[in-house]
């Protein structure tokens, strides 16, 4: 009896030690993501809405060329069923840097997960530079003005 019951027991602790091990891996984990981003947050709400860095559109349209941008958003940033559209008139650099790293993965594109472009991928100056470029994209025509789209 009991040389059956040893192993059995054995098993058991070891599956109980596992659990304590996984919950207070797993509180770890979830301080560190909570509080990491709350810091990033406390950082963006000082910063003032809207100032970037002083960035340069030539570059930034290369990046946004190399990094892929254009294959979810468009060589212009025009959007499309793989991405919002993010020109002309992105939105505000603060929530545009806070993008790049955390990619908030809203609707109806939860089946396109924008990467996540770290620091180490995309810096704060290559950033600017990406939405530099951004900004400098013009607004086309409005359609009335477009014979194309007014032939009968
Ligand atoms: C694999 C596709 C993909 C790639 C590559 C990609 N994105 Fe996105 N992006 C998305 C999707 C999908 C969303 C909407 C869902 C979300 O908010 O995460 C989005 C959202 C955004 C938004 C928020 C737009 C808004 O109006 O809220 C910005 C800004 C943005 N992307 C910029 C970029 C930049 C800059 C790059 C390149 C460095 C990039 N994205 C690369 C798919 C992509």
């Amino acid at each position: 009896m009991s040389a059956e019951g040893g192993p059995i027991m054995r098993r058991s602790m070891r599956s109980r030690l596992g659990g304590a091990y996984a919950a207070t891996l797993a509180l770890l984990l979830l301080a560190c993501g909570l509080l990491a981003p709350a810091a990033e947050r406390v950082q963006a709400a000082r910063a003032p809405a809207g100032a970037a860095l002083p960035g340069d559109a030539a570059r930034g349209r290369q990046l946004f060329l190399r990094e892929g941008c254009y294959t979810c958003h468009g060589t212009l940033g025009a959007g499309a069923i793989t991405g919002p559209r993010l020109a002309p008139g992105p939105i505000p650099w603060t929530a545009f840097l806070y993008q790049l790293r955390h990619p908030r993965g809203t609707p109806p594109y939860q089946n396109i997960r924008m990467p996540e472009f770290g620091p180490r991928v995309l810096t704060d100056a290559q950033a600017a530079d990406v939405y530099a470029y951004l900004v400098s994209i013009a607004p086309g025509p409005p359609a009335a003005k477009i014979p194309l789209l007014n032939e009968r």
